[in-house]
């Protein structure tokens, strides 16, 4: 049985979760409409996998008979300075959800509840991959603002359409 402070907790890091997708796809209008097709769908992609998160932290709720309820989210920012900037956004947003994952996790084991401990234990090393994915970029894009081809280049290089599906990864509701 998870543990009530538990499954409040995990009921606001879906509120989290579809807040980045939200955020992302914001990102990726953004890019889209400066012709920036890489950096775009480089962005719907991380839209999608935050939608992903949200789905398997709804579908371990419904598997551990506890009430899921979906929340609204607050707008996300979808003017930029320049083509730095959302990356920047994303990258500190990736470093707060961390956090909140990282709390998740010890909220789990001062409450006795491992079963929940051990689901957080996914997302523990799906962040270290995402911050590191998004300090990358921000150097590279940074490092190439004046010159966004090469940016281009690298996601096409370094992120191309198709990444290898991960069989340790929770299932998704509705998946
Ligand atoms: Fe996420
Ligand atoms: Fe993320």
């Amino acid at each position: 049985m998870a543990a009530d402070s538990v499954i409040a907790a995990l009921n606001e890091q879906i509120g989290h979760e579809y807040a980045a997708h939200q955020q992302y796809v914001a990102c990726a209008v953004y890019y889209d409409a400066e012709t920036l097709p890489q950096l775009a769908r480089f962005f719907y992609r991380q839209a999608l996998e935050e939608r992903d998160h949200a789905m398997m932290m709804v579908q371990y709720l419904i598997d551990a008979d506890a009430p899921v309820h979906i929340p609204g989210v607050a707008a996300p920012q979808n003017e930029f300075a320049d083509i730095v900037a959302p990356v920047a956004l994303a990258l500190a947003q990736e470093k707060r959800v961390t956090e909140q994952i990282n709390t998740l996790a010890a909220t789990s084991r001062a409450e006795g509840d491992y079963t929940s401990e051990q689901f957080m234990q996914w997302f523990i090393k799906e962040q270290v991959e995402e911050v590191a994915t998004m300090s990358d970029l921000l150097r590279v894009v940074e490092r190439s603002k004046t010159d966004p081809m090469d940016i281009e280049d690298f996601l096409a290089r370094e992120h191309p359409a198709e990444e290898d599906e991960d069989p340790t990864a929770p299932h998704p509701a509705g998946a």
